[in-house]
């Protein structure tokens, strides 16, 4: 069994407004209270606009708050971008780096995900970098290969493993409702494991891509598996916090 921590990370994406954002995290923060201390750590990813608002009723709650993306820069003319330091600035101490969604929406490739890692860790975050097959890739039988190429390729040379999360999340399981068997996500997990060498020992592994109330026990049981990064199914406080509870 690994000593690896599980966990549970909520992607909302773009969902949630001021009210619906806070009533979420309200009650995702009264679930944890009744908690404490948590067995597991739990992360919520809001969009930019509720990260404060979001970060002031976590307070105490022991959940913990992070971005969806960052820029690889300190500041300078990037109209729309959030820095790594500007995360931390609204308490974040999470970001989610290489979602598929972003790869695929605006062309990020792994050279500028590994630039963002560094800049990300360099503010002391801990990164969640994703990582996932296409499903030609998964039909032509080189998914494996292709999962840790990307990996690497979208980490720095130089990176802290104690700040690194990976999320493998196959592209075609992602708001689909589809997964992988628990094998198959558990041999891609090792693959990866093996691939970041001494370092990755320590380095959560989790799983996304249709996570819900029914599959998350299976899928985390598996001893290979440290954890969800969970969509859709996140924006129910009830159901987030049931597919959490799965993690012990
Ligand atoms: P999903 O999204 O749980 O809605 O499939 C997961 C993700 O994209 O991180």
């Amino acid at each position: 069994m690994s000593k690896r921590r599980k966990v549970i990370v909520a992607n909302w994406k773009m969902n949630g407004r001021l009210t619906s954002g806070l009533n979420l995290a309200q009650e995702v923060a009264a679930r944890a209270m009744e908690e404490r201390p948590l067995p597991f750590d739990v992360v919520l990813c809001p969009p930019t606009t509720l990260l404060w608002p979001v970060a002031e009723t976590l307070m105490g709650s022991g959940v913990m708050l992070g971005g969806q993306d960052c820029h690889y820069a300190n500041h300078g003319a990037y109209t729309g971008d959030i820095s790594a330091g500007m995360l931390v600035d609204l308490s974040c101490r999470y970001v989610i780096l290489g979602h598929s969604e972003r790869r695929m929406a605006y062309g990020e490739d792994n050279a500028l995900i590994a630039k963002k890692v560094a800049a990300a860790q360099l503010a002391g975050l801990v990164t969640v970098v994703c990582v996932g097959e296409t499903l030609d890739q998964r039909a032509a039988g080189g998914a494996e290969a292709a999962i840790v190429t990307q990996l690497l390729e979208s980490l720095p040379d130089r990176y802290h493993p104690a700040q690194l999360i990976v999320a493998y999340e196959p592209i075609w399981a992602i708001g689909s409702g589809q997964t992988p068997e628990v094998e198959e996500i558990s041999a891609v997990h090792r693959k990866l494991r093996e691939a970041l060498g001494e370092a990755g020992v320590a380095v959560p592994i989790i799983y996304g891509g249709s996570v819900a109330i029914g599959n998350a026990g299976l899928i985390m049981k598996d001893p290979d598996v440290d954890g969800v990064l969970v969509g859709a199914a996140s924006l129910s406080a009830d159901g987030f916090w049931a597919i959490a509870e799965k993690a012990q």
